[in-house]
């Protein structure tokens, strides 16, 4: 089968043929249909301390997908609803694999294992036409659902975990960082019925996704001082709610001084390393900052799968965040796109 690999410690990647990887215990086989590139795999193409640290090459790469169980081991127990694993079930798949002994995972609290190991960083992945992972990874999708939006659930999940901590019914939103997933959380945080959904980005070319997914306004901030587009609508206040999806020290600064006495701010964007903020405003106005990492097990799952069963609008909106289609055989077409920073989500077409 062919395989996206890194096959050595460095810069690059290999498509490769490799043998079809088989079923160990408790795992399912996948055929693999529709994959997203994410930050990680720009990471990963281009070996950076992080990747260096996490990869033991030759490894297949890729942790976004969509794609129909083909194989079981004899002892995954098969079920019903999201846990129906059968040969044949179209699925997406968590790509966090916790330890289930720890005090967390024991709690249900498997977002919070700190033994938690990823596809497609510490065991082979699915840019590739096959992949096989833990059954209780696996989250089974209704029959017809879009290919193309299944492999958006693990970033649609990263959207989700953060826009859904905080209630946000008439509230007013401030979205930092127009990626794929400060798009998305723009979509949710409008189905989840805020007033005023703000996303603030310094790409005009992504802050016209983020309007088209259902921000009610883009700030350019690098033209536009957020203050005066408060004003500009009506807002006395502040921000009730903030969702940081950039990772920058600047977006991080700019959403505390946004917002209201008592806002609540969750955090999603990583930072790559410390930076100062002002404490005494946090203090002083009482703000919640809540860090999110990866997808509920499997509480987010099940909302994402049922906000978009409940709602077309929100299907599209989400679907709208793909900017790139591209073969498995071009894969560096993808790449290049998504370095781009012209792009939204790159999907990698496997199969159909
Ligand atoms: N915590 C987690 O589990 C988790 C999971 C996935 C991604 N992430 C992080 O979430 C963030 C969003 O992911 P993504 O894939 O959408 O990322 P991305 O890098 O594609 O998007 C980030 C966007 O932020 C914008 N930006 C930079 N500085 C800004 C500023 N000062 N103000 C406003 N916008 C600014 C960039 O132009 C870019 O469009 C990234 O930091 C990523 O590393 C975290
Ligand atoms: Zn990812
Ligand atoms: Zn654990």
């Amino acid at each position: 089968m062919r395989a996206l690999v890194k096959p050595h410690a460095g810069p690059g990647l290999e498509l490769r043929e490799v043998p079809e990887p088989q079923v160990g215990p408790g795992e399912v086989k996948i055929r693999v249909l529709r994959a997203g590139l994410c930050g990680t795999d720009l990471h990963l193409e281009q070996w950076d301390d992080w990747a260096a640290s996490m990869v033991h090459p030759p490894m297949t790469i890729g942790h976004e997908f969509y794609g129909e169980i083909v194989d079981l081991a004899d002892d995954v127990v098969t079920g019903t609803g999201s846990a129906n694993l059968q040969v044949g079930q179209r699925c997406s798949v968590e790509g966090h694999i916790v330890c289930g002994m720890c005090r967390n995972c024991r709690a249900g609290r498997r977002h919070m294992c700190p033994n938690t190991s990823s596809i497609g960083v510490n065991r082979d992945g699915a840019f590739a036409d096959y992949v096989v992972v833990p059954a209780t990874n696996v989250w089974a999708q209704p029959e017809g659902i879009d290919p193309e939006l299944g492999a958006l659930f693990d970033p649609f999940g990263n959207a989700t975990h953060t826009a859904l901590q905080f209630p946000m019914v008439g509230e007013d939103v401030l979205i930092t960082g127009a990626g794929p997933i400060g798009v998305m959380a723009a979509a949710i945080a409008r189905h989840a019925g805020a007033r005023h959904v703000v996303v603030t980005d310094m790409s005009d070319f992504r802050l016209g996704l983020a309007q088209g997914a259902g921000a009610t306004r883009t700030v350019n901030v690098a033209q536009e001082d957020l203050r005066e587009v408060q004003r500009e609508l009506g807002m006395t206040e502040g921000f009730d709610l903030g969702l940081e999806m950039s990772g920058a020290p600047a977006a991080m600064r700019q959403l505390i001084d946004n917002c209201t006495f008592g806002a609540k701010i969750s955090m999603l964007g990583l930072p790559k390393e410390g930076f100062p903020v002002d404490w005494g405003k946090i203090i002083t106005h009482m703000l919640t900052i809540k860090g999110i990492y990866g997808r509920e097990m499997f509480e987010t799952w099940y909302h994402m799968s049922f906000m978009l069963q409940s709602s077309p609008q929100l299907r599209d909106a989400v679907r709208s965040v793909i900017t790139h289609r591209v073969g498995l055989d071009d894969w560096p077409q993808a790449w290049a796109a998504a370095r781009s920073g012209e792009c939204g989500k790159v999907i990698l077409e496997i199969a159909d």
